[in-house]
């Protein structure tokens, strides 16, 4: 094992024009595993997220990946070191079919063939529909597909922000039954997600954020046993869901 986390952030403060969303975060996100990052509408997930992949600059402190700080405007550089991160929403082109999708990662230096091969292989559904639009795919073969074009690049590290949004439960608890498998795969995996229950059942750490700061962090076992009584009494029994 290195001596330093995969990805650190120490200190970190961000700010959007003037107005400052992250006040001083420091967390710590080792090899192996799956961390949720979960919290509430703004709280800042996404900016945690965009600092850590190097598309924007923190005002204060340092973020590191693999012991190295990152500079902000050096996205290409850290996917070359093994960082990937799908952003809200989907990372699709809706105007290319699948396979045409797939067949632009292959810029990471793979051939076409085995791009195709590893995500038909995990994606049986996505074989069936590579001539198909991506903007014409259900949500979640959506996702699936973004998930298969972070993989060509065989990522060590991937961040994905709201893999859930606007699915069936059904089909999110399908998309996290392939991250628990990239995981045992050895790919270390950070979430983010508003909805707390799926991601904590798949997840070995968690950290929460409320109005850019962290709150809660901790072993996924527990974040989950503090949200759980921290919403006992609350009207709405779905709340314990939603951090
Ligand atoms: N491009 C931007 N310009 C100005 N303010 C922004 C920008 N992006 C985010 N913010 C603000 O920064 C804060 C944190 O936003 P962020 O997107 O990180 O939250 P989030 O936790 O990902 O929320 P959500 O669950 O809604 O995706 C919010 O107050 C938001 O309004
Ligand atoms: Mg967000």
């Amino acid at each position: 094992m290195p001596d330093h986390p995969l990805l650190e952030f120490r200190g970190v403060r961000a700010a959007y024009e003037e107005v400052e969303v992250l006040h001083g975060i420091d967390a710590t996100f080792d090899e192996g595993g799956i961390t949720a990052v979960l919290g509430a509408n703004g709280a800042g997930k996404s900016t945690l997220l965009a600092l850590a992949a190097g598309i924007m600059a923190p005002t204060h402190g340092e973020v590191r990946f693999d012991g190295e700080r990152i500079r902000a405007g050096s996205p290409s550089t850290l996917a070359r070191k093994g960082l990937c991160l799908i952003p809200e929403g989907r990372g699709v082109f809706p105007n290319l079919t699948v396979g045409e999708n797939l067949w632009v990662m292959t810029h990471s230096g793979a051939t076409r063939r085995h791009v195709e091969q590893c995500a038909f292989d995990r994606f049986p559904r996505l074989a069936e529909r590579r001539y198909q639009h991506a903007g014409t795919l259900s949500g979640g073969e959506q996702q699936m597909l973004s998930l298969a074009r972070a993989l060509a690049t065989s990522p060590r590290m991937l961040l994905l922000d709201e893999l859930s949004m606007g699915l069936a439960p059904i089909v999110v608890d399908e998309l996290y039954k392939h991250v628990a498998q990239l995981a045992a795969e050895g790919v270390t995996v950070v979430v983010v997600e508003q909805f707390a229950r799926t991601a904590l059942s798949v997840a070995s750490s968690a950290i929460v954020m409320a109005n850019g700061r962290i709150v809660q962090k901790g072993a996924a076992s527990a974040v989950e046993a503090v949200l759980h009584s921290a919403y006992l009494g609350r009207t709405t029994p779905q709340a314990a869901d939603s951090v």
